[in-house]
């Protein structure tokens, strides 16, 4: 009997991804999709060699943290693996509406909504509300769930300068002021490690009755009084509209949350089809994350250990003569300028233990192609101290 792998020859989709030029380069120098066979907190095992990661989101370093663990273990235990359905029909549980009621306080929002993956919430966060004739204005370096959510709100799209709130001004002007907007930016960029200038773009989003959209993913659990994110940082909690984010970062889980008014999320819970067509965030997920939310708020030695890892390893990078991109946060990218120069640079760290993610353009500017790491609270002074030997080494291999 002929295998159906060899009767697919002259099916277009087949024959594209067969071809297809960027797979084949991905596979020929496998930079992406490694899969680590241990882990414990920022140690891992690669090929049979212990490494250092360096390019995680656990930024507070809670995914091995013992409160954490045991909370997701006994919500196994009490609810068992999935809710199998979701939240508007059979997925809805007392845990989810514990944990919305927590990350609404904790963010000083009315409400909140959990879904099981952060590019849902974030997502969902833009297409639910904005629609067609409406016009979205969109820092040009957004994510991609972002991009996703105003491409499928049908909404016309404007595009300003990266954190500019001049081009943002000029951009606004220039729209019909009857037609309704949105603005959508994140709280702090996951590839730059920018802090959004928030005070000034959400000024100006005001003066043109512009609805804004914060996307913090990284903002949240590393900026702000106890992680609360970029909007307290700033002190703009009655300002923003809605703030949306994700729980595999700080909060050492899955899935993510869209925070608002009690109207907002009322709307949303009716409108956006990503979080009414889509299953209800697991058991043990919420519960990692309501426990890593209280460990935030009575630990507060993890944030302190993060902002004191970042100011050494920042310092540490900038000694060896190394672009950072002006990154302000733990998200640090090390911009190498060509795709060979940075795959010799992250050859490198793999070859002394640091396990980092490139980033290649398109997915940056062109020019900017560059290594993306991560510091944590869970890096230790050894690993500090590692991860600085293996910088220099890569530094003098570009
Ligand atoms: C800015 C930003 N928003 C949203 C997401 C999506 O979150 P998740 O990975 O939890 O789905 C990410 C993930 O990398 C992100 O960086």
């Amino acid at each position: 009997m002929q295998l159906p792998f060899f009767t697919k020859a002259g099916n277009p989709i087949h024959d594209r991804c067969k071809k297809d030029a960027a797979t084949k380069m991905r596979l020929k120098y496998a930079p992406y999709y490694h899969a680590m066979e241990q882990q414990h907190g920022t140690s891992v095992k690669l090929q049979g060699r212990d490494m250092i990661m360096l390019s995680s989101n656990d930024y507070l370093g809670l995914s091995f943290h013992p409160k954490v663990i045991e909370a997701g273990r006994a919500a196994l235990l009490k609810w068992g693996s999935s809710t199998t359905g979701a939240r508007i029909s059979n997925g809805s549980r007392s845990y989810h509406l514990q944990l919305e009621g927590k990350l609404a306080a904790f963010l000083g929002r009315e409400a909140c909504h959990v879904h099981a993956a952060g590019y849902l919430s974030c997502l969902s966060g833009v297409a639910a509300f904005a629609q067609k004739g409406d016009i979205i204005l969109a820092d040009k370096n957004i994510h991609s769930c972002l991009w996703d959510g105003i491409r499928l709100s049908t909404a016309t799209v404007e595009r300003f300068s990266h954190n500019n709130p001049d081009d943002l001004r000029a951009v606004a002007a220039s729209l019909p002021a009857a037609t309704p907007k949105m603005m959508v930016v994140e709280g702090v960029y996951s590839m730059e490690g920018h802090i959004a200038r928030l005070p000034e773009l959400i000024a100006i989003a005001k003066e043109h009755a512009c609805f804004n959209v914060i996307d913090d993913a990284h903002g949240f659990g590393v900026l702000g009084h106890q992680g609360r994110g970029t909007v307290d940082h700033f002190g703009l909690n009655a300002d923003v509209d809605l703030i949306c984010g994700s729980m595999s970062k700080s909060l050492a889980s899955t899935g993510g949350f869209v925070a608002g008014s009690r109207e907002l999320i009322d709307y949303l819970r009716t409108h956006g089809k990503h979080t009414i067509f889509s299953a209800a965030l697991s058991p043990s997920q919420a519960a990692c994350a309501e426990a890593a939310l209280d460990v935030m708020q009575t630990e507060p030695e993890h944030l302190e250990r993060l902002r004191a890892n970042r100011k050494t390893y920042t310092a540490m990078l900038k000694s060896l003569g190394l672009d950072t991109w002006d990154s302000e946060t733990p998200a640090v990218p090390i911009v190498i300028g060509s795709a060979e120069r940075a795959y010799a640079f992250w050859k490198a760290l793999l070859e002394k233990g640091v396990f980092t993610v490139m980033a290649l353009s398109p997915a940056v500017p062109p020019g900017k192609d560059l290594i993306r790491t991560a510091i944590s609270a869970g890096h230790t002074d050894e690993q500090l101290a590692r991860i600085a030997e293996a910088m220099s080494y890569a530094a003098k291999k570009i």
